[in-house]
């Protein structure tokens, strides 16, 4: 695939790997904390990752305008670029080439296995355990040439008022949708409580993945799919007023994967090829043989 030109290298690539993004999520919400409150020392945190991340958040607001993502999903819900196995697709996923250390950081494939593992651990149906083991494919959107920003990081709705719960807010300035009245009012291009169906998300792996698997896996499956990088809903309940009561009814189950999501990690990798039949059989139980992307 052509490599993205509209944007320099830096622009493209801020962090050292996707996992930072996803390390700085849990400072942000760590274990155990009291729910609905990111941490307060979450904007004093002092670390010299914080800095890719910060920038990786400035880029990914100043540049998730409503327009670009109309775009993107013009571009990519064509679903031209590629069709293999789902399997095939996560090792694909596993190419994702990043300076993080082997010797601490799980790759992509074991991040899904673990997350599906500790969710069929606690006797959750088949299908729940499935989309653990496939929430982050979207994530091939790397290995079309996208930028990490508009792949990773937490989604918020586009085309209103970004709201202040939003993780460093302060980055919309810089978006030229702040500045458009069509958009920078509460409700902008949308109506009270219309459903989030009706919403347009920032553009990346969560509703990339929605897309492609949409017609195969039950309602609660694709919310958790959909939602679970926005932060600004399922931890912080800002965006209530578009939400309808189905999507709150639903949204139970988006806060019910997060934690899997998130405190899943053990430094013990899984044994792939022992877990590789089951989730064969699983995939088969419900996808097509392929899947295009
Ligand atoms: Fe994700
Ligand atoms: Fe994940």
């Amino acid at each position: 695939m052509e490599p993205n030109k509209k944007y320099t290298e830096k622009e493209m690539n801020p962090l050292h790997s996707l996992e930072d993004w996803e390390e700085d999520i849990l400072v942000r919400y760590p274990e155990n904390e009291a729910p609905g409150k990111a941490k307060e020392e979450y904007r004093n945190y002092d670390n010299p990752e914080r800095d890719t991340v910060r920038e990786f958040y400035r880029l990914n607001h100043k540049y998730q305008t409503y327009d670009f993502v109309r775009e993107k999903e013009k571009e990519f819900l064509k679903f031209d670029k590629k069709e293999m196995p789902v399997w095939s697709a996560l090792e694909y996923l596993n190419t994702l080439i990043d300076d993080s250390d082997p010797d601490i950081d799980l790759d992509q494939l074991q991040h899904l296995l673990q997350t599906s593992e500790a969710i069929r651990a606690d006797g959750h149906p088949d299908w729940f355990v499935l989309t653990g083991f496939l929430h982050d494919m979207g994530k091939v959107l790397c290995l079309f040439g996208e930028p990490q920003w508009a792949v990773v990081g937490d989604t918020f709705p586009v085309g209103c008022q970004f709201s202040d719960r939003i993780v460093y807010p302060e980055f919309f300035k810089d978006n030229p949708d702040s500045y458009n009245q069509q958009f920078n009012t509460k409700y902008g291009v949308y109506e009270p409580n219309c459903g989030l169906r009706n919403v347009h998300m920032s553009w990346g792996h969560d509703e990339y993945l929605y897309h492609m698997v949409k017609d195969y896996l039950p309602e609660p499956a694709l919310y958790m799919i959909r939602y679970h990088s926005f932060y600004a809903q399922h931890r912080e309940s800002a965006y209530e007023h578009l939400m309808d009561d189905h999507d709150r009814e639903m949204f139970q189950w988006v806060k019910k994967f997060n934690p899997y999501d998130l405190y899943s990690k053990n430094p013990k990798p899984p044994v792939v090829a022992e877990l590789k039949p089951y989730y064969q059989e699983l995939i088969a139980k419900y996808l097509p043989a392929t899947l295009k992307m």
